[in-house]
């Protein structure tokens, strides 16, 4: 036996960008045989090598117990090798090698939930991504070692599922009480696209037929009770081949894929090569049982796992620092997906609003990095809102600059260079200009810095010579890691409106992209520049970053009644509902009269109700206290901005006065037949209800009570509920109870239960404790965590105080037990040194106590970054 010695503990190992070098060795094809038993796993390969440069063979592998290895069939012994915690050393290794290796792994003991581990009580899964797959095997487990997989898998017969990558080639008994199948992937993959699945599961099937003539079987694996859970899924899993092969000519191209369902996962889902694994909450969803939010980002999800297909795993990352390249690609893929499904603008509107509201604040504070950063000592700490959704606007401001065509040109000519291949952020920005004719190049600065650019407009008008002119200018906030900032391209859509008549000028001026008539794109991409229209024969009024066309943040000297005027006329509806974000804002941090905004959304109302529900809801969106919170960067209160935020609620409330209560009664959400439809109804009704709340009227609990018990949809039963608990509703108690009893058995279900209560606006340390000592919490289910965390979260009061507590001590208990999700909650802190005084040493003093509690690379990298500032 030779288990690896003690680990040396280097502390903070930084990896560096500058330091990539290609691998020694390649590995043609890989054989793995695992057979999963009761208290431990077996885990045999055999590996093809070749050298490919100078150097050592080395295989990375952790927490891994060394049976034997050979080489071209000779035992090695342990002189022959070096081992430590991390990786396998053999020097002077053979051009050609064979490297056949035996480990004992313990899956039914992993509660990291990364490598193979089992999942609730039948179910063993995998997550490789990104280093997992070491805790499988020792191999040479970095993203640019592509290699072809056959997959043994063996376990007893009570596990009727057994699954790999690929296509099945063989399946049998192995004694009387086990079985096995045999896997095999065509397709060259790194090991972080390994996946493999043990358990007893139901699963829904389909079939689909590529634009190729391919037939497809799919496959959905959950607990017999949730399969019907799985249409919506399914109906969004064929959606998605079919518009990938529409908007991007991608066929699918194995003969099954399969999607596999576990309550146990630590992020959203993961796109293994034929074998996603998905968190429950991403794959369930049934009206009768989730939410609508919930079923839209389902829908997304799949959609985003599927899109990996091509952009991630036929064509992947060389290294993780360009994590961003398939990450931000396939998360603006996903987008543009989801805005075809429901109301476009408010796909971007949502979108926009979790850019503000996580990635923002991420990239203003300790934490901030570039979405490609240069430097990292724990990848699993950079699956980032900068990464993902930051990464995902460079693709849009590229799209938008080129339009559709040229952007597909861009990404045809990606597909054809790269397939196949492990490569960077400079390929793919190289092919995009190569296909689309459009140099691109200026782009890569927003890859390579961190921060969010702030841009200033200026607008001014000449009468007699008819000519508007806006200026630019872009700065940034200096950064101690990151010097030598550069302006970076900012494509500026825009529209000139008359303000008197409110019709929009078709812009004139040489300097703008061509893109449709009346829209304009303008590319700033110096640190000041200025472009004027002629014919403009009134004074207009802009509207900028339509569609919210770049990631910076835009100042503009509107006046409360042109950001009046741009909720009414504006056409973007994104740029409305930004007008009354900016308006509210005022209002909330500025002291600005609410008068104004009640009366233009009382106007424009009507309308947008008719044509787009969902965007109608939207427009009462009031910023979040935690949104307000993170735009304040020193002595920030949080009880200030809640009483602000409250007394804005109350007196939008009153000033709505009996319009709310005639709009609630007034909406059907059944009589809806399109689900975007229906869902805007809902959300719109469900506002109204929390309106009436704070109107002071007890009859609108009877109201609610009643919502709750007729309707079947969960988002109006929860809806219904919110208000009665956080109002303390004489019902809220019989509300809940019945909750809990109707719905104890269904975990998604349950984790809004807890959700509500944590997020309770007077919720105390001791409803937190009363939570999370439920018999029904389960500190091992990153979900249930999820529900109580966040929930508590919602209330940046309650975060501040005892809710500081509650995080350190998850992130001290995660820390071993799981790290990357202890780590990520850890990260809700992040703003501590914003705070006034005396809270602010209050936080300080209890992070610093917590540095020496931590091991995991993972907390401890975190938590430095945290205090660096
Ligand atoms: N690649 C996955 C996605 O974005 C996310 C992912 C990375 C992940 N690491 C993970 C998922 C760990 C679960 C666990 O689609
Ligand atoms: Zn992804």
């Amino acid at each position: 036996m030779n288990i690896a010695a003690n680990p040396i503990v280097e502390a903070n190992q930084t990896i560096y960008l500058k330091d990539y070098q290609k691998p020694s060795y390649v590995v043609d094809s890989i054989h793995l045989d695992i057979q999963v038993y009761d208290d431990h796993t077996d885990v045999s390969s055999k590996l093809v090598m070749k050298r490919q440069t100078d150097g050592d063979l080395v295989l990375l592998g952790r927490d891994l117990e060394l049976k034997s290895i050979k080489i071209n069939g000779k035992k090695l012994t342990e002189s022959e090798y070096k081992l430590d915690s991390e990786q396998l050393v053999i020097r002077n290794a053979p051009e050609q090698a064979i490297v056949e290796t035996v480990v004992l792994i313990h899956p039914e003991t992993n509660t990291q939930l990364e490598g193979l581990y089992l999942a609730g009580s039948d179910l063993f899964v995998t997550q490789n991504e990104p280093e997992g797959f070491r805790k499988i095997t020792f191999y040479p487990d970095r993203p640019d070692v592509l290699s072809v997989f056959t997959t043994r898998v063996e376990a007893d017969k009570k596990y009727p599922v057994l699954l790999a990558n690929g296509n099945l080639i063989e399946a049998g008994e192995s004694g009387e009480d086990r079985h096995y199948t045999i896997w095999q992937d065509p397709t060259k993959k790194p090991a972080y696209l390994f996946a493999c699945v043990i358990g007893d599961l139901a699963v829904l099937k389909d079939r689909y037929t590529t634009s190729e003539g391919r037939d497809v079987a799919l496959e959905i694996y959950a607990e017999e009770k949730d399969i019907p859970k799985c249409h919506i899924a399914m109906e969004a899993l064929k959606h998605s081949m079919r518009w990938d092969e529409e908007h991007y000519g991608r066929a699918y191209d194995l003969d099954n894929y399969m999607i596999v369902a576990t309550s146990q996962f630590n992020m959203g889902a993961m796109e293994n090569k034929g074998l996603n694994i998905f968190n429950t909450s991403c794959v369930l969803a049934d009206e009768e049982y989730t939410t609508d939010a919930a079923i839209m980002r389902v829908q997304s999800v799949i959609a985003h796992e599927y899109f990996h297909n091509w952009t991630g795993n036929r064509i992947t990352c060389r290294d993780w620092f360009q994590l961003c390249l398939k990450e931000g690609l396939t998360v603006f893929r996903d987008q543009s997906f989801s805005e075809d499904l429901q109301s476009a603008a408010v796909q971007r509107i949502d979108d926009v609003a979790v850019l503000k509201a996580h990635q923002f604040p991420e990239d203003a504070g300790p934490l901030s990095h570039p979405p490609r950063p240069d430097h990292f000592v724990e990848i699993n700490n950079f699956y980032t809102a900068t990464v993902y959704e930051k990464g995902a606007e460079i693709n849009r401001m590229m799209s938008t600059l080129l339009g559709k065509e040229k952007f597909r040109k861009g990404t045809d000519e990606y597909f054809r260079r790269h397939d196949g291949q492990a490569v960077t952020v400079e390929d793919w920005v190289a092919a995009l200009t190569a296909g689309s004719g459009v140099d691109l190049s200026a782009f890569l600065i927003w890859y390579n810095q961190p921060g969010t650019p702030k841009l200033e407009a200026k607008g001014e008008y000449d009468a007699s010579t008819q000519i508007y002119r806006l200026t630019f200018k872009q700065t940034l906030k200096a950064h101690p890691k990151y010097s030598n900032l550069k302006p970076v391209p900012i494509p500026v859509a825009l529209a000139l409106f008359n303000a008197q008549t409110g019709a929009q000028y078709t812009l004139k001026s040489d300097r703008l992209f061509e893109n449709g008539v009346k829209d304009g794109v303008y590319l700033f991409d110096q640190a000041e520049a200025s472009i004027e229209f002629t014919g403009i024969t009134e004074k207009p009024i802009a509207s900028l970053l339509r569609n919210f066309s770049a990631p910076v943040n835009l100042e503009f000297n509107y006046s409360d009644p042109e950001l009046a005027f741009l909720l009414q006329y504006e056409t973007n509806g994104f740029n409305q509902w930004q007008a009354t974000q900016t308006l509210l804002e005022r209002i909330l941090l500025d002291g600005h009269d609410a008068q104004i905004y009640v009366d233009a959304i009382q106007q424009t109302l009507p309308n947008v109700i008719e044509k787009d529900p969902l965007l109608a809801s939207r427009l009462f969106d009031v910023p979040t206290e935690s949104y307000l919170g993170s735009r304040i960067d020193q002595d920030y209160n949080p009880l200030i901005v809640h009483e602000a935020r409250e007394a804005l609620l109350n007196q939008l409330a009153k000033v709505l006065g009996s319009f709310t209560k005639d709009t609630y009664l007034s909406l059907d959400p059944d009589s809806q037949h399109e689900f975007s439809q229906a869902m805007g109804v809902r959300a719109l009704k469900n506002i109204m209800l929390s309106l009436m709340a704070r109107q002071g009227d007890s009859e609108v609990f009877d109201l609610a009570y009643a919502q709750y018990e007729n309707s079947m949809n969960m988002s109006e039963r929860l809806g219904a509920l919110k208000v009665l608990v956080w109002n303390d509703a004489p019902q809220a108690q019989a509300a809940l109870q019945d909750f809990y009893t109707h719905f104890k058995d269904e975990d998604l279900s349950l984790d809004q239960w807890f959700m509500i209560q944590a997020a309770h606006p007077k919720a105390t340390a001791e409803t937190i404790q009363y939570l999370t000592t439920h018999v029904d919490y389960d500190l091992g289910t990153p979900n249930r965590i999820r529900s109580v965390s966040g929930g508590l979260n919602a209330n940046p009061v309650n975060t501040w105080s005892f809710g500081v507590q509650h995080f350190v001590d998850l992130a001290k208990y995660l820390d071993e037990k799981n790290p990357i999700v202890g780590s990520r909650l850890l990260q809700v802190l992040t703003r501590w040194y914003t705070l006034a005084e005396p809270q602010r040493s209050e936080v300080k003093a209890s992070l610093e106590a917590l540095k020496s509690q931590v091991k995991s690379k993972n907390v401890s990298e975190t938590l430095n970054s945290m205090l660096s500032i």
